[in-house]
């Protein structure tokens, strides 16, 4: 695990986009993992703004979301299909039907698990995952307790999680109870993942993540085993770090080629 700490979470942004755009420059048909909540939506800003200026395309790329309310209308805004369409697939070229997310209205929820999950695997697996952290350690959805092996499921959310959440609809009551979240076992098979974690409420469950136990009270813990980490934040957030300061000389003497 790769901790890199920087100044602000537009650095952290800039950082995270830099590695996605050099694995689609690598990778025409690059699998990504695409998350939503405030944590990835600098990066996607960032890769809009790369793809202005003509450094990216999309155009053979693929994309799966990480997780999805269930019950949410298409068209609500909240829709996590509805956010990646508004705050990524809006501004770069994904084809028509590149992106595609747990079906959280369907009416047999676990086949659409299934199905979600055999989607990935026909893709050859997610290249490159984008991760935030919950401030109760939750990766995607899965909320402290989750299984470290667990596949794409149904899962209730915390009420820290409802609360968290809360500010991106009228009113707390209105976050739904229930999601579908890729599983630890699912996001531990992406071959590289990327965690952000901006502010000083995430400084808790980044020290958790990072230099706690692995353990299922901390979900994101499960990243220590991991061949292929990168834990990109920014000061606040780094502040509960004890070794904060031998990942700072780590990634200060990082030769440049080497990348995330
Ligand atoms: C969302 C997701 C969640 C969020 C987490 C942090 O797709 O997977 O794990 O990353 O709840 O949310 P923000 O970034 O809004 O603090």
């Amino acid at each position: 695990m790769e901790v890199v700490i920087l100044p602000t979470g537009q650095q952290v942004a800039e950082l995270a986009a830099a590695a996605v755009v050099g694995l689609v420059q690598r990778k025409a048909d690059a699998v990504l993992g695409l998350a939503t909540g405030s944590s990835p939506l600098g990066v996607y800003r960032e890769l809009a703004s790369l793809h202005d200026a003509g450094r990216v395309s999309f155009g053979h790329a693929r994309g799966f979301l990480l997780d999805e309310y269930v019950g949410l209308p298409d068209g609500h805004p909240q829709q996590y299909r509805s956010v990646i369409r508004r705050e990524l697939e809006s501004g770069v070229d994904f084809g028509p039907a590149a992106v595609v997310g747990p079906d959280g209205l369907a009416d047999d929820l676990p086949t659409a698990c299934a199905d979600f999950e055999r989607a990935i695997a026909a893709a050859g697996g997610v290249d490159l995952q984008l991760l935030g952290i919950g401030s109760d350690g939750h990766i995607a959805f899965n909320e402290p307790g989750s299984s470290l092996v667990s596949r794409t499921r149904v899962k209730t959310l915390t009420a820290q999680t409802r609360a968290d959440n809360a500010r991106f609809f009228d009113s707390p009551a209105e976050v739904p109870r229930h999601v579908l979240t890729q599983g630890l076992g699912t996001i531990g098979q992406a071959r590289h993942l990327v965690l952000l974690a901006t502010g000083p409420g995430k400084a808790a469950a980044v020290r958790e993540m990072v230099e706690g136990p692995v353990s299922a009270a901390c979900p994101a813990s499960v990243l220590q085993l991991h061949a292929h980490v990168s834990v990109l934040v920014d000061e606040a957030a780094a502040r509960q770090l004890s070794l904060a300061d031998y990942y700072r000389e780590a990634y200060a003497g990082k030769p440049a080629w080497q990348g995330l």
